[in-house]
């Protein structure tokens, strides 16, 4: 269940000012939507498809983040909150243990449509919110929110933060015979995406072994994901890293 916001996030808290998005801006949106998601509704996650029609996404203006939560919490207990950018560690995890997604209000410009070295709203709302309806991965979360609350070492935050990576934000998920995409940095990015479903990255079956073992790279697209059978999958994982991390052996 939801607990309260310590003190670690509450400085980055804002309001998101929804009327001054610009028309151009408005229309950046749509035009990011509209390169990607035809390529979605065939290569998207089952649940990822769902989420977006559940949170009542928009594909021709930006999302009313107030909006998208009252959709949102009756339903996982999880909403959208305006933060004014990138959170340290503490913050990020204290919001996720209380079901808070922290969400950046500001949109790329026309001229990075493809890359943005930070998140912004399209990545954070469009990548990540719809996931948030789902029940599982919703539970995951905040599960992964609380464990790593509790951590301070910071070798094994770096190996909770591969599962991070190779789930939340590049997971891919076996569906009817096919690999689907779920994780936001995917969902959110053309190149990523096509990347993954033109066949010129490898897919191996999702271990936790291997996703620990596996650094980040976040200056060239995937050689290698790892692909799930389900979301339980990925929340039986978390609760194994969490078994290792409190033995010392993650
Ligand atoms: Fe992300």
């Amino acid at each position: 269940m939801r607990t309260e916001i310590q003190s670690a996030a509450e400085p980055y808290l804002i309001q998101q000012d929804y009327a001054a998005y610009t028309k151009e801006q408005h229309g950046i949106w749509a035009e990011l939507v509209e390169r990607v998601y035809p390529e979605l509704e065939k290569h998207a996650a089952w649940e990822y498809l769902e989420g977006f029609e559940i949170i009542g996404l928009q594909r021709d203006c930006l999302p009313h983040l107030g909006s998208i939560s009252v959709r949102l919490e009756p339903r996982t207990g999880w909403n959208s909150t305006p933060v004014s950018g990138f959170l340290p560690a503490p913050a990020f995890f204290e919001m996720l243990a209380a079901r808070r997604f922290p969400t950046t209000t500001w949109l790329r410009n026309r001229g990075s449509l493809d890359y943005t070295p930070e998140p912004d709203i399209f990545h954070d709302v469009f990548g990540h919110v719809p996931m948030h309806a789902h029940k599982v991965f919703a539970e995951f979360l905040e599960h992964y929110g609380r464990v790593c609350a509790a951590i301070s070492n910071e070798a094994v935050l770096e190996k909770l933060g591969r599962l991070f990576w190779y789930t939340v934000e590049f997971g891919v998920i076996r569906q009817g015979g096919e690999v689907k995409v779920y994780g936001s940095g995917l969902i959110s990015s053309h190149g990523e995406c096509r990347n993954v479903i033109s066949g010129r990255c490898a897919i191996r079956d999702f271990s936790l072994d291997e996703v620990l073992q596996t650094s980040v790279k976040v200056d060239e697209l995937h050689k290698l994901l790892f692909a799930v059978d389900s979301f339980e999958q990925i929340y039986d994982a978390m609760r194994e890293a969490e078994r290792r991390a409190i033995r010392g052996s993650l």
